[in-house]
């Protein structure tokens, strides 16, 4: 998880969900087919930042901007009062682009370096390039070069049309776009009625504690996009299964487990921000690490035993007689039982100590 300065999206309900916003010079991937809602993301990320104090810079390859600002006003946005002044555009069509991305961009980053204000940058739609492109290694080298450049001036948001074959999840023409960028939301539409027809999924966010559910969003005018999320568990949430943490690394070390997986379980510990038990995870990664199937209970406490017999006498002047009897008593006690099972955490913990 990182500390940096996260910026808002201004997309209602996304923050919650991404750290509270995105991460300054990077790039984020709206993807979606027709009619899902791109454009008015596009719109209102943008008027967020024009509301906030930023700068805009809106790029299309096929709407002028006049046009640009008339279907903003009908979803509830007055662009028109920032026009030229915080709110720039370029329109460029089709191979005109390359030409954009090879110099009139690097020249509007040059030019920016001298101001203090952080500028917003929105190209809506991709897709009329990766359809005037149709090397594939030419398509990746000029989006490589867009985004490498846009990301220099701020927050960038893309969005890309997406025209899935039946029983595909993303389509082909959006792999590239979504590989070269830091973030990915999906939008989808299903009519299948009710508040699950329209609903948002988060493909990647790179260096940031994401929400992995599908999330339904519905347009409010006035608003935009809402997307219905719940907040992400809390910090505090996060600490409530540090106990079975405790005991699964306990547990771990004395099954023999060696440092490296001891110290990645004290990670999954820091990391663990999922609104249920690690309980079963820990079970099937002690598992995939060998820590159930190999041992008997007598060959744990054998090993016990052995690692113990120099760290009881250490041991002895805190623990009372009575404690120390029954730590004794319990790792001689044979057992003629076979695997041991961590289904139960607790019961291995309790036999062991
Ligand atoms: N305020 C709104 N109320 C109801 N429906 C809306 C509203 N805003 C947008 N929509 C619906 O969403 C559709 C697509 O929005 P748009 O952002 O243009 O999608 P895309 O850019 O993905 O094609 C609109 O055509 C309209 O049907
Ligand atoms: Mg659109």
């Amino acid at each position: 998880m990182s500390k940096e300065k996260r910026i808002p999206t201004g997309i209602a309900g996304l923050d919650r969900v991404i750290e509270g916003g995105v991460r300054d010079n990077t790039t984020l991937l709206v993807v979606g087919s027709s009619g899902t809602g791109k454009s008015t993301f596009a719109m209102q990320y943008l008027n967020y930042g024009l509301e906030h104090g930023e700068n805009g810079l809106y790029i299309s390859m096929e709407e002028p901007p006049e046009q640009i600002m008339r279907e903003a006003k009908m979803l509830g946005f007055n662009l028109d009062k920032y026009y030229e002044k915080e709110l720039f555009f370029f329109h460029s069509k089709g191979k005109d682009f390359v030409k954009l991305v090879d110099e009139q961009l690097p020249a509007l980053v040059e030019m920016n370096k001298n101001f203090s204000v952080k500028t917003r940058v929105v190209i809506d739609p991709l897709t009329p390039l990766t359809w005037a492109i149709h090397d594939k290694q030419e398509q990746r080298e000029v989006i490589t070069k867009l985004f490498y450049t846009l990301k220099q001036l701020g927050p960038v948001l893309i969005t890309t049309e997406e025209h899935a074959a039946p029983g595909e999840t993303i389509g082909e023409d959006v792999l590239i776009p979504i590989y070269m960028s830091d973030g990915a939301v999906h939008l989808t539409y299903r009519p299948i009625g009710g508040a699950f027809n329209r609903a948002l999924e988060i493909v990647k966010m790179r260096a940031t504690r994401h929400g992995e559910e599908v999330y339904p969003y519905i347009f409010v005018r006035g608003i935009g996009v809402v997307v219905r999320t719940t907040p992400l568990v809390s910090a505090e949430d996060m600490r409530k299964y540090d106990d079975l943490f405790n005991k699964a690394i306990r547990t771990a070390a004395d099954l023999g487990a060696g440092e490296t997986v001891l110290e990645r379980l004290a990670y999954v510990k820091e990391n663990w921000s999922y609104p249920f038990s690690p309980k079963e995870t820990l079970q099937i990664f002690f598992e995939s690490q060998g820590l159930t199937d190999a041992l008997t209970r007598d060959e744990i406490a054998r090993r016990k035993e052995e690692s113990r017999s120099s760290d009881i006498q250490l041991d002895m002047r805190e623990l009372s007689a009575d404690t120390s009897v029954a730590v004794a008593s319990a790792i001689r006690k044979p057992s003629g039982e076979g695997l041991i099972e961590i289904d139960n955490l607790s019961d291995l913990e309790e036999m062991i100590q």
